[in-house]
């Protein structure tokens, strides 16, 4: 299993980038304190994959998830869609700030892959 390690510090507050790992994409996105809010504002019970944003984040400035729509696997595009999550077009499916889906055919919310966080601004993933 091939491990990745990223560096975090260029990644600015409500910026996201990609990566790749296992020849999939993977985003990163450091999310600002109005993000965490919103994505914690959520009530959990009324979601179809419920799941807590505290359950997909080891620290909640950072979401890591795998850039693969749960439904047919196309690339969700960033900052995009009713949720101000992610946007997958290829069906239109509606992911939200925790990537956690929200409306359309996906039935689950993105993936998250095996990361930890080593020392600080480093990133390994895999
Ligand atoms: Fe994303 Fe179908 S692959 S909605």
């Amino acid at each position: 299993r091939a491990s990745l390690e990223v560096d975090l510090c260029r990644i600015e507050p409500g910026s996201t980038v990609t990566v790749k790992w296992m020849g999939k994409p993977v985003f990163i996105r450091r999310r600002t304190k109005d993000d965490i809010k919103s994505t914690n504002s959520v009530d959990v019970g009324s979601l179809c994959d419920p799941q807590e944003d505290s359950a997909r984040v080891k620290n909640p400035e950072w979401l890591v998830v795998m850039g693969v729509c749960t439904h047919l696997s196309c690339i969700p595009l960033p900052n995009a869609g009713d949720f101000g999550g992610w946007f997958c077009p290829c069906h239109v499916s509606h992911y939200d700030i925790s990537r956690r889906i929200r409306m359309g055919p996906a039935p689950f919310n993105l993936e998250v892959p095996t990361y930890s966080f080593l020392e600080e601004n480093k990133l390994p993933i895999g």
